[in-house]
């Protein structure tokens, strides 16, 4: 696969859709890395890993830890991290977080929620050279409200604001998370960036998913997504035949055991 780049990423605006999944580890990023432009190591991590409630709980640590895991599996690839809940609350500790991120995992850029309450804070980091990609609509660092965004008017000039906000302050591409078809198309076309859309239409320039909702493998499905494969069932299975094996003596097989 050819080296992607911010730039090639931007160039496919209004040319060709630009392809996103979330990976958390080194084996599934080694399968996500052969087909998609981007892989974000999302803070969505934190429920869908480890049970937590929300993102917030989330660490700098936690982060760090499996976007090295990633790195692993995708070495060429393009990989944005998630900046965690409160990471990102000055100029100073955004920069030395950003910092830590991109120094300790070698991944491309990093990803932080919101318009423009953090425009000087992205302003900031593309100034000092990390790359930052934006994220509006729905931000589930700053809610517990999970329904569509941009619904009513004052709502959705909001979110068309900060989607411009930020492109001015120098985010890449922008995360546009849950909201209405035609508000999606409207930043779409309003913005010279690349727009990726979770559950904000085809209107988007990209999509992206969490790859555990897509395959099957989480519990969650909302309207949004497409599950792809079923994986819990595929798993499911083949521990339901191995626990038959050992129980009746059927495993190990001799072609799994080694002989003097
Ligand atoms: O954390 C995450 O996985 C995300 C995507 C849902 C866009 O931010």
């Amino acid at each position: 696969m050819k080296k992607i780049t911010i730039k090639s990423i931007q160039k496919k605006k209004n040319k060709l859709p630009i392809t996103c999944l979330t990976s958390y580890t080194k084996p599934i990023a080694e399968i996500v890395g052969k087909h998609c432009d981007i892989i974000l190591v999302g803070d969505s991590l934190g429920m869908v890993l480890y049970g937590m409630k929300t993102t917030r709980d989330v660490t700098l640590d936690m982060m760090i830890s499996h976007a090295k895991s990633v790195r692993l599996g995708a070495k060429n690839n393009f990989i944005v991290v998630d900046m965690p809940y409160k990471t990102y609350l000055t100029k100073k500790n955004a920069y030395a977080n950003a910092r830590k991120i991109i120094k300790m995992t070698k991944c491309d850029a990093v990803k932080l929620e919101g318009g423009r309450e953090i425009e000087t804070i992205i302003k900031h980091l593309v100034k000092k050279g990390i790359p930052v990609m934006g994220h509006v609509g729905l931000l589930p660092q700053y809610t517990k409200n999970f329904k569509t965004r941009g619904k009513g008017k004052r709502e959705r000039k909001k979110i068309l604001n900060d989607a411009i906000s930020i492109t001015k302050a120098g985010v890449f591409a922008i995360v546009i998370e849950c909201v209405v078809e035609n508000l999606a198309k409207e930043i779409t076309k309003e913005i010279a960036i690349p727009t990726i859309g979770i559950g904000a239409s085809r209107y988007c320039d990209g999509q992206v998913l969490v790859i555990d909702d897509m395959i099957g493998l989480s519990n969650f499905y909302p309207k949004f997504v497409k599950q792809y494969s079923k994986v819990r069932k595929i798993v499911d299975k083949s521990i339901r035949e191995y626990c038959k094996d050992v129980k009746t003596g059927r495993f190990p097989f001799k072609k799994n055991i080694y002989r003097s």
